[in-house]
């Protein structure tokens, strides 16, 4: 049971009345400190949509960049252009330049702001694709693609935390998973593209994007968060304004907001030292960790082997198969994302990832040892789909969510440079890897270690992430601090 009463409250400048709940000490011992409960400022959702939409301009972009590989190298070496070590070359600079661009992106957008770090990130993605579409050469190759990569990591760190900050409570979910969603329609993007444009042409294509982004987002304002944590306490009433439907009651909203704000000291980098960030930095560090092994770039570069040896030899119809699973899958979980919760999606996205690799390396350990049944070819194609599906169900968008999720907004720049790094590092390690495990071991094997960690996420998932579900960030932080419960 739980006690809701109104007070009537005057702090920091603010005047009006406020819900007050007291949780029910005998049923949350761990909470008996009364806290305060958001309401819910939900209306008519259009503005909101409309500024996620143009966010979303970016991890489109990061999709295309991930995408243009699979079609453009294959014609590169083939015109002359890459030799075979090259191609592997430009693959990882995307990788590179996000190591980098991730925690540069951090400070920008602590500093500048959330909106201009993804206003930002539009001029490395316009003169990346630039210099592939038309700098001649390996050179103008290699910056091309450094510069996308620069411009991919900018955007895991400011469209997430973006996203979160300007979301209602009941939208959060569905709009942090729309960010994957558009990486996937991305990656579709460039492998459709590959289909019927020349590699130079897509770099052209690839600009398109970048500018739409550049000016839309002039139209969109800056997070109410950031804006209150800088003083700016008229502008992000405004900005609420802007986000909300006509007759929200944007005053009352902002209240709640600066309520759960520490606005008295600046964030200093030996508070991760605290469990309140040492907690949520360790649980968004994991997670990163665990999607990157759970195989998905080595199983989306490998796709095209798979389905060659069940017979199904058209690679281009592969890639692209795979691209409308994924972005079939992310929009399903889009839908699902404030229903069912993160942890029950998480949870069940790992276990038919972890039995999909299980019965895929089964099949390649039957292959070796050539003492495979005849269908094992589609067998191992089936694997692929449920494998995809469950990434893009879960591993896929929730990772970036919860981390934007769980971090106090005055450490929540730092902190998810830190996560989104070990994103792009992991990916690094696991493509570049990747092949070289497998010849020492064989594919099976392999297979089976990606099933391993995806099981161990499933294990991390259930005993140590939060429900994050219908919370406001406020909320959250108050869950780290202790002061308040969450469904665990
Ligand atoms: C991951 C990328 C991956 C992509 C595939 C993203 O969430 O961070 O490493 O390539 O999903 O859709």
């Amino acid at each position: 049971m739980s006690f809701v009463q109104k007070a009537a409250i005057t702090r920091k400048g603010w005047t009006g009345t406020m819900e007050v709940e007291e949780l029910d000490p005998e049923k949350n011992a761990l909470s008996p400190t009364p806290r305060l409960v958001s309401k819910k400022h939900d209306g008519s959702a259009c503005r909101l949509i409309f500024a996620a939409t143009c966010a979303f301009l970016g991890p489109f972009s990061f999709g295309y960049s991930i995408g243009y590989s699979s079609p453009a190298l294959p014609e590169l070496e083939k015109l002359g252009i890459l030799t075979r070590s090259q191609s592997g070359w430009f693959g990882s600079l995307l990788t590179v330049g996000a190591l980098i661009g991730g925690p540069f992106g951090g400070l920008l957008m602590e500093k500048f702001g959330r909106r201009t770090a993804m206003k930002f990130t539009s001029i490395p993605f316009f003169f990346g694709w630039l210099c592939i579409a038309f700098w001649s050469g390996t050179q103008g190759l290699f910056f091309g693609r450094f510069l996308c990569g620069f411009a991919s990591g900018l955007v895991t760190v400011s469209v997430p935390v973006y996203i979160a900050e300007t979301s209602t409570t009941s939208l959060r979910g569905t709009l942090g998973a729309g960010i994957q969603l558009s990486i996937t329609i991305g990656i579709l993007a460039s492998y459709s593209a590959g289909m019927y444009f020349q590699w130079s042409d897509m770099a052209i294509i690839g600009m398109i994007p970048a500018c739409l982004a550049f000016v839309t987002l002039y139209f969109v304002p800056e997070t109410p968060r950031w804006l209150l944590l800088n003083g700016k306490k008229l502008e992000a009433v405004a900005s609420l304004r802007q986000l909300r439907y006509e007759h929200a009651d944007c005053e009352d909203e902002c209240r709640d907001i600066e309520e759960g704000l520490d606005l008295k000291e600046q964030f200093t980098w030996s508070e991760f030292k605290k469990p309140e960030l040492s907690r949520p930095l360790m649980i968004s560090v994991f997670i990163m960790i665990f999607q990157q092994f759970s195989g998905i770039n080595a199983i989306m570069f490998y796709t095209v082997t798979i389905f060659k040896n069940a017979g199904l030899g058209i690679s281009e119809l592969a890639t692209v198969l795979v691209g409308a699973v994924q972005v079939g899958g992310t929009f399903v979980s889009c839908l699902l994302m404030d229903r069912m919760g993160r942890r029950r999606l998480l949870i069940i996205a790992g276990l038919s990832m972890s039995l999909s690799l299980l019965v895929m390396g089964w099949c390649y350990h039957k292959l070796d040892t050539g003492s495979s049944p005849a269908d094992v070819g589609m067998i191992s194609v089936i694997c692929v789909v449920v494998y995809i599906l469950g990434f893009s169900l879960g591993w896929g968008p929730i990772p970036m969510l919860i981390m934007s999720e769980i971090f106090p907004s005055r450490a929540r720049g730092a902190a998810s440079s830190i996560a989104v790094f070990t994103n792009w590092f992991c990916a690094f390690v696991v493509t570049k890897e990747f092949l070289f495990v497998q010849d020492v071991f064989g594919a099976a094997t392999t297979f089976w270690m990606f099933a391993f960690f995806c099981a161990c996420s499933v294990m991390f998932v259930w005993r140590k992430v939060p429900e994050t579900k219908g919370k406001s960030l406020e909320d959250i932080e108050l869950f780290f601090l202790g002061k308040s419960t969450l469904i665990v």
